[in-house]
């Protein structure tokens, strides 16, 4: 980093213009920054694997004093990460390199966890072995119950669901001392395993049902269908399609790089907190309705609209007009096109509905919808597409998931993802703890009135 201050325009722009010059000679990429007072700053500018580019400002405010200001730190790179490519623009998603729709095509959602951790896809003997860890780690501690007992029947499942995880920790005290990959693997195994059979039995607790056990002859997916909707005199056996469609929904959720959530556990864990809490912070981020709340958002409209018998222009033309008011499953923080697992999820929904011999009104709705949003200028100028949520749900309703269990869905899907990232935060030792500054609006000094004398 350099610093210079010159004072006149034409001298600065000359100095700039000398600068670039000689990084293009020497073959080496800066920028730099002008202040009013005539300060020039260099800052240097990294470079990442998909030629995405980013001003590495981490010395700003020591060189010049200012800081920048980025609601949302849509703008801002919070760290390097190696786990998943989004390009927005082009609709374009890769887990560690493979593309989106070969994982769910070809791939599981174990693996595919796997490949997110760790970050390879494991071979015939690795996936065995992780495997057996999954089923013997899948029975909850019996101490963790109390917490279903006292929870009201109409409760938020979400916050059931990030209470246990928290919970866990209490009964875990040599897993959360990570000081390798020989110990952390138990600890991922635990809390894939855990969270399927929390969930389920939220579900079971929320519809007065009794507790489920896990098979440990089922796979991940059919094991959390069984425990799900089986009830003691009456097991359930889902077919290969309903299998196939949770897990399709599993592996497109399992990671998005630095959104809401996994933001969340990355800040979290960047205070040295513990997996279990970081991740119980991560469900309470995506309990929010512009985040994991959407899926459930996106049926309650339709189903809205289908009651109302109205049809969707008056939403459409709200959605329009109104600034509070959003069209759910439509538009994307990051994506400018259509969401590749939104189209993922159009085709898993088709064939399962098919399969099941299901005539679901809500998803003829929404393909209806979708034309008429694709085809609106208001839409099209904003470049406001269907994201993951608008189909998802269709495939939850199928498989029987009450609304308000989807953002739990969501959250097991979305558990590689923060485990993934909180890990590759652990090992990077350039990691700090997370701490953003602000600009100041509020009063300046003034002196303190007694309670006497207001
Ligand atoms: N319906 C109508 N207008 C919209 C919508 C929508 N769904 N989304 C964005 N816009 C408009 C917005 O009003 C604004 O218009 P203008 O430029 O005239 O002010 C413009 O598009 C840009 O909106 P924005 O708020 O700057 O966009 P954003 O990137 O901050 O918002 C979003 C992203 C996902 C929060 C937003 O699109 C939204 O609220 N969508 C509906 C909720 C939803 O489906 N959420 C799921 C997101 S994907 C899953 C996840 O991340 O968990």
């Amino acid at each position: 980093m350099s610093k210079q201050t010159l004072n006149n325009p034409s001298e600065i722009g000359a100095e700039i213009s000398e600068k670039l010059c000689a990084d293009t000679r020497e073959g080496v990429r800066n920028a730099y920054l002008v202040l009013p007072s005539g300060q020039i700053t260099k800052f240097p500018l990294s470079v990442g694997a998909e030629g995405e580019q980013a001003v590495d400002i981490g010395e700003l405010r020591k060189e010049t004093g200012v800081i920048t200001l980025d609601p949302g730190f849509r703008n801002t790179g919070a760290c390097q990460s190696a786990i998943t490519f989004v390009d927005g623009e082009k609709g374009v998603l890769r887990y560690r390199g493979y593309p989106i729709e070969q994982l769910a095509k070809d791939s599981g959602f174990i693996e595919t966890a796997m490949l997110l951790i760790w970050g390879e896809l494991p071979n015939k003997k690795e996936r065995a072995e992780f495997r057996e860890m999954l089923t013997n780690n899948e029975m909850l501690h019996e101490g963790l119950k109390p917490h279903f007992d006292a929870f009201p029947p109409n409760g938020k499942p979400m916050a059931l669901l990030s209470v246990v995880l928290a919970s866990m920790r209490g009964y875990e005290p040599k897993l959360t001392e990570i000081k390798s990959d020989k110990n952390f693997k138990p600890l991922v195994a635990k809390i894939m395993s855990q969270v399927r059979t929390i969930a389920a039995n939220i579900h079971n607790k929320t519809k007065g049902s009794p507790w489920q056990y896990p098979n440990p002859d089922f796979g991940y997916c059919q094991n959390f269908l069984h425990m799900l909707h089986s009830i003691p005199n009456k097991p359930y056996h889902p077919s290969e399609t309903e299998i196939k469609a949770l897990e399709t929904f599993f592996i497109l959720h399992a990671d998005h790089e630095q959104n809401c959530s996994t933001s969340t556990v990355r800040i979290v864990g960047s205070a040295k907190s513990d997996l279990f809490a970081s991740i119980s912070a991560g469900v309470n981020a995506l309990n929010g309705k512009l985040h994991g709340g959407a899926n459930a958002a996106v049926i309650r409209q339709l189903e809205g609209i289908l009651m109302s018998k109205k049809g969707f222009d008056e939403i459409i033309a709200k959605a329009k007009t109104n600034p509070d008011f959003r069209l759910m499953g439509f538009g994307h923080a990051v994506y400018k096109n259509y969401d590749p697992r939104a189209k993922i999820l159009k085709s898993v929904a088709e064939k399962l509905l098919e399969e099941l011999k299901i005539s679901d009104p809500v998803f003829d709705l929404a393909k209806k919808l979708e034309q008429v949003a694709l085809d609106d200028e208001y839409f099209i100028s904003r470049n406001l597409y269907p994201n993951v949520d608008f189909y998802s749900g269709i495939i939850l309703k199928a498989l029987k998931i009450p609304t308000n269990m989807f953002p739990v869905i969501f959250a097991i899907g979305r558990m590689p993802g923060w485990i993934a990232h909180w890990r590759e935060q652990y090992l990077d030792e350039s990691t700090k703890i997370a701490r953003p500054r602000q600009i100041y609006t509020g009063h300046t000094k003034r002196e303190y009135v007694s309670a006497k004398d207001r």
